[in-house]
């Protein structure tokens, strides 16, 4: 699949660090113009280094998701740096908290939902009027296994995860004549900054967590950004609203 995204403008929130960084590195590797997206400067600002390591060319755009005001300004900052907007993968997210739902306290409720779910779809209220000005572009929106089954301890997550699973069904419907595609990649337990935190806090869930997933290892953010890739080059150029699994198998059990 080489050149997939020779020349295309690409967005991707949460890049500086996991399967946001793993999918920078592969749209630059695929030929795109990668601004890199985050709240988190120092890791974002690395990953642009990364890019540029290796001959890519990415721009560093610091972003709160769950601003109105900052997503908007972080489209403006990729238009005005690249002229369009052809691709965006919708990654930034925060992981579950594991406590049953009568413990949940608002303020998780609020931060999960705002940043997993308000998040994705504040950078698409912004986005999608980008790609209809050219009448082409490809979202993938992250969700997560956890978007289409559930898990004890973890409802607002789950309850996030669900919502980008839906949103991403209704947006594809709505533009898909307008010749933009929406899908949801749902990735099953991946090796990244995000559960090695959790693992180090609770180191008793690793192992159990591995042994689930009947492929025998956790996923790598790697594989995710092949999946990122394939799902915004015009090889998938007839799949739109989908929500595709990479989960080792977790779900198919
Ligand atoms: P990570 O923690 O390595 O990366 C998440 C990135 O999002 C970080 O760079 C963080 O600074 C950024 N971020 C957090 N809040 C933000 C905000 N308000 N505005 C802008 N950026 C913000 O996590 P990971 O594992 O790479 O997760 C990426 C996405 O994949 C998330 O949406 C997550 O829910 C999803 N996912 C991850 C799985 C896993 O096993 N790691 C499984 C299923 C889904």
């Amino acid at each position: 699949m080489a050149d997939s995204l020779e020349g295309r403008v690409s967005l991707i929130t949460g890049a500086a660090s996991g399967i946001g960084r793993a999918t920078a590195l592969a749209f630059a590797r695929e030929g795109a113009k990668v601004a890199v997206a985050d709240i988190d400067p120092e890791g974002g600002e690395q990953t642009v280094h990364l890019i540029e390591d290796t001959g890519g060319e990415a721009l560093f755009v610091s972003v709160d998701v769950t601003k109105a005001s900052e997503v908007q300004a972080m489209v403006d900052a990729v238009v005005d740096a690249y002229g369009r907007l052809d691709c965006a993968f919708n990654n930034a997210g925060v992981g579950g908290i594991g406590v049953p739902t009568h413990e949940h306290t608002t303020e998780d409720w609020d931060r999960t939902l705002g940043i997993n779910l308000k998040g994705v779809w504040l950078c698409m209220k912004y986005e999608i009027p980008r790609m209809l000005e050219h009448g082409r572009g490809a979202i993938v929106n992250s969700a997560s296994m956890l978007g289409v089954i559930g898990m004890a301890g973890m409802s607002a997550y789950v309850a996030s995860k669900h919502g980008v699973v839906g949103l991403t069904k209704s947006a594809a419907l709505e533009y898909a004549k307008e010749g933009i595609r929406v899908n949801a990649l749902c990735p099953g337990v991946i090796r990244t900054p995000m559960n090695e935190k959790y693992w180090n806090e609770f180191p008793e869930t690793e192992e159990p967590l591995r042994e689930a997933e009947p492929i025998g290892r956790f996923g790598e953010p790697e594989e995710m950004a092949e999946v990122a890739l394939w799902l915004c080059s015009d090889a998938a150029s007839f799949v739109t609203g989908h929500a595709m699994l990479a989960d080792g198998g977790f779900v198919a059990q």
